[in-house]
């Protein structure tokens, strides 16, 4: 999967995801981090690439010219734009729609992706009218840009896609698959600072042990975000033992 950052700070995406399993993966060539400076786009000798709002306002805002030059530069390193086709492009915002697991596995569908990372109060609605085929928030607070946005989903669509992580059977039991937080685990030692790790588990009993993680795993749910249990598949008898 190839993944097209346009950003001010190229550095920051770079250095943020070249460590750990995501490099491994881009140096395996499963992936591709590739992020321009849409600075390099900037057609006045100052390089700057922000101007004031019309109708007043507080900050500044980035220019359409810069972020369309650095756009048509970008695609034309993209598969879809050879083929005639839009490239997709999801614009960073807190205006976007929320970021969950379900989009990041409908993205990791795609071959390529291009993410545009506002800065200053955003940027010239025209240019975005343009260009963005979606709008993607992280969530509900406000981030000075949107590379920390950016480098949240291409990590979360990245361990997706077939070979990046050791074993693929762990992306697909875990935490939201089934609108479900994941049960806690343990590890050696047997007992650690007094703490002694759930009989169950050093039993051997495949079976109890399932029911155990699935019980632990409704009550998670039910303590830390009742608001995915509407969606989470639960038998008449889970449901009774969540109300008692
Ligand atoms: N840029 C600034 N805040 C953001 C957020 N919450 N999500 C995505 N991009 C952002």
């Amino acid at each position: 999967m190839n993944f097209h950052i346009m950003t001010l700070f190229p550095d920051m995406v770079e250095q943020g995801l070249k460590t750990s399993i995501i490099g491994r993966a881009e140096a395996k060539g499963l992936l591709s981090i590739d992020a321009v400076n849409i600075r390099d786009y900037a057609f006045n000798k100052h390089q700057s690439v922000d101007d004031y709002p019309y109708g007043g306002g507080a900050g500044m805002l980035m220019q359409a010219e810069p972020v369309f030059q650095c756009y048509e530069a970008v695609c034309q390193k993209t598969k879809a734009s050879k083929e005639g086709k839009r490239p997709r492009l999801v614009y960073l915002s807190p205006q976007g729609r929320t970021f969950n697991q379900e989009m990041a596995e409908e993205l990791a569908k795609e071959d390529e992706l291009i993410l545009l990372c506002g800065h200053y109060e955003g940027i010239d609605e025209r240019v975005l009218e343009e260009i963005v085929t979606d709008y993607v928030s992280i969530g509900d607070y406000v981030l000075t840009g949107g590379e920390l946005a950016a480098m949240v989903m291409i990590d979360a669509i990245s361990r997706l896609v077939p070979g990046v992580l050791h074993n693929d059977v762990s992306a697909e039991f875990e935490s939201f698959q089934d609108h479900l937080l994941e049960y806690p685990q343990y590890s050696r030692p047997e007992t650690w600072h007094g703490k002694q790790v759930p009989p169950i588990l050093l039993s051997g009993h495949h079976a109890n042990i399932e029911k155990w993680r699935r019980e632990q795993s409704i009550i998670r749910t039910a303590e830390n975000r009742p608001d995915l249990l509407e969606k989470a598949e639960l038998t008449e008898k889970e449901q009774k033992f969540l109300e008692e």
